[in-house]
């Protein structure tokens, strides 16, 4: 009797520890549910792209994620290239990703055990000079498309922070695919097409190589 009353007291006062969970945000004109389920797409197609890459997964590669938000592709590449260095940049303004933050980031890659390996910084794609730095492989998601006619020169951008061996896994929305293809192809040597989709048929992963400048 007297062990059961130190039993159900001991339950009584131990606290209670709440599980932090990694909240990736809410895309523009989208819900968290849905943000989640085409994050959980998106992550399978990157794998697929990634297992086709002439790396090694113990490669310790240097990643850039190119408008990183709350860090959903940063983490992905750190999970997949337990080697790799990853640096994640992004405005932390934009309205496309509901109350993003440089904080919230640096959360998700604490709780997912990943601090260590991913650095991230403010930084605006048009504005920052990462020449100096030369990158393994670049990664992005749903960044592009928001730029408009202004996606061009982002491409353009891509190619300077790579090099000739460099590889670059671009996911995003093309409204004009064709013409984002022919921008592409005369920037990159190698632009392939990873099949499957998500989020829609406007989604689309692209590899591209080789760049020509
Ligand atoms: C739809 S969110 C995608 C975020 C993340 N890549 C993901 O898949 O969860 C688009 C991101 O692009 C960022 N962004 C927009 N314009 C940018 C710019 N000029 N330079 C860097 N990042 C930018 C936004 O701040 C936003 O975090």
């Amino acid at each position: 009797m007297s062990q059961m009353k130190t039993s159900a007291s001991m339950a009584k006062i131990r606290p209670v520890t709440e599980k932090e969970e990694s909240d990736f945000g809410t895309y523009h004109y989208s819900t968290a549910k849905d943000s989640a389920k085409a994050r959980k797409k998106a992550k399978t197609l990157f794998t697929k792209a990634f297992d086709g890459l002439p790396f090694s997964r113990d490669d310790k590669l240097k990643i850039l994620d190119v408008g990183c938000g709350l860090g959903f592709l940063s983490c992905v590449c750190a999970e997949f290239y337990p080697n790799s260095s990853v640096t994640g940049f992004d405005t932390f303004e934009h309205a496309s990703l509901k109350d993003s933050s440089i904080g919230m980031a640096r959360r998700n890659a604490r709780i997912l055990g990943f601090s260590d390996r991913i650095v991230f910084q403010k930084g605006d794609i048009f504005l920052s000079d990462f020449r100096s730095k030369k990158f393994d492989l670049l990664v992005s998601s749903l960044v592009f498309h928001n730029f408009g006619k202004k996606r061009f020169d982002a491409y353009e951008r891509l190619a300077h922070w790579a090099t000739s061996k460099s590889f670059v896994v671009l996911g995003d929305l093309f409204f004009d695919y064709e013409t984002d293809i022919r921008s592409l192809s005369s920037i990159f040597g190698g632009v392939e097409r990873i099949s499957g989709s998500a989020m829609g048929s406007a989604y689309k992963i692209l590899v591209l190589s080789n760049p020509k400048m």
